[in-house]
């Protein structure tokens, strides 16, 4: 029987992990479906416990619904845990269990893809609330030289550093003003077209600026390229949390270059 599989969000409808997804299952040749399916903004967990009594294996969750997700898990992994929020269920004997993926998408963009290394390096974060927080213990695990979380409300960069600790300090936007080596946008500004009151200071040629977001050229990166820096947007990131997701559920590791660059085409 054909598994099913589907990544629950409010909005969903311009969502890509339907087409990533059967792209990895043709590769693979795994026998599975995945859909897209709008969870009303006060029903998510109905919406997920109709998946499951259908016999869905599996699901992605995306905005706004990570944090529910993370309390409507029986179990959480480890990475789960740390990140507060969930972007992979998996649905079996035992339950829900909640995963999350999103900080090791992040990571493997940055060193498989972008051919990165992040050991060493000075790390800058902008933005405290979910985004941010699921990358953060991922990045550490690298052991980078710092991580600075630079936030609008610095109160909530304090929050996570604090609760990350060694290693992590928080500042404001305007404060991270020496260079960095890698610049990661993790606000939600992109989505509204706006640019976070950065200081030319943190970027040189060296920095490589990447935008969580995907789909078009945003402020961030369009300032970052005006100081000399390398840029590179969430795309990558995107369909490695889905390769790791993909891995969680079936076992089997895709090929991202090639569903990365077909999307890129299209
Ligand atoms: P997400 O799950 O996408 O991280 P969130 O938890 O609402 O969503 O967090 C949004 C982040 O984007 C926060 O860091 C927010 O800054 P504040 O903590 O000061 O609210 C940041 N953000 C949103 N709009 C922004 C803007 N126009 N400029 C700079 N930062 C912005």
């Amino acid at each position: 029987m054909t598994d099913r599989y589907a990544v629950f969000g409010h909005p969903i409808a311009h969502s890509k992990s339907p087409q990533i997804h059967a792209a990895f299952a043709r590769q693979t040749g795994q026998d599975m479906t995945y859909e897209a399916i709008l969870a009303p903004l006060d029903g998510f967990a109905d919406s997920i416990a109709q998946f499951v009594t259908a016999g869905g294996r599996g699901a992605n969750v995306t905005v706004p619904f990570k944090e529910e997700a993370y309390t409507l898990a029986q179990r959480l992994s480890p990475r789960a845990q740390r990140a507060g929020a969930v972007n992979t269920l998996v649905f079996n004997a035992e339950g829900i269990l909640g995963d999350n993926t999103d900080g090791a998408g992040l990571v493997a963009d940055l060193t498989r893809n972008l051919n990165h290394t992040l050991a060493g390096k000075r790390i800058l974060l902008l933005g405290a609330g979910g985004a941010a927080r699921g990358v953060i213990e991922p990045l550490l695990e690298q052991q980078p030289a710092a991580l600075v979380i630079a936030n609008r409300t610095v109160s909530r960069a304090q929050e996570l550093a604090d609760l990350f600790g060694h290693g992590v300090a928080a500042c404001s936007f305007e404060a991270a003003n020496t260079p960095f080596d890698l610049i990661i946008n993790a606000t939600a500004a992109s989505l509204a077209g706006e640019l976070p009151p950065l200081s030319a200071n943190a970027f040189n040629a060296t920095t490589l600026a990447y935008d969580m977001m995907y789909g078009r050229d945003t402020p961030f990166l369009s300032f970052a390229r005006t100081q000399g820096a390398a840029t590179a947007d969430g795309l990558g990131m995107l369909v490695e949390q889905a390769a790791e997701a993909f891995f969680v559920w079936r076992g089997v590791r895709p090929d991202t270059a090639a569903v990365i660059a077909s999307l890129r085409a299209a």
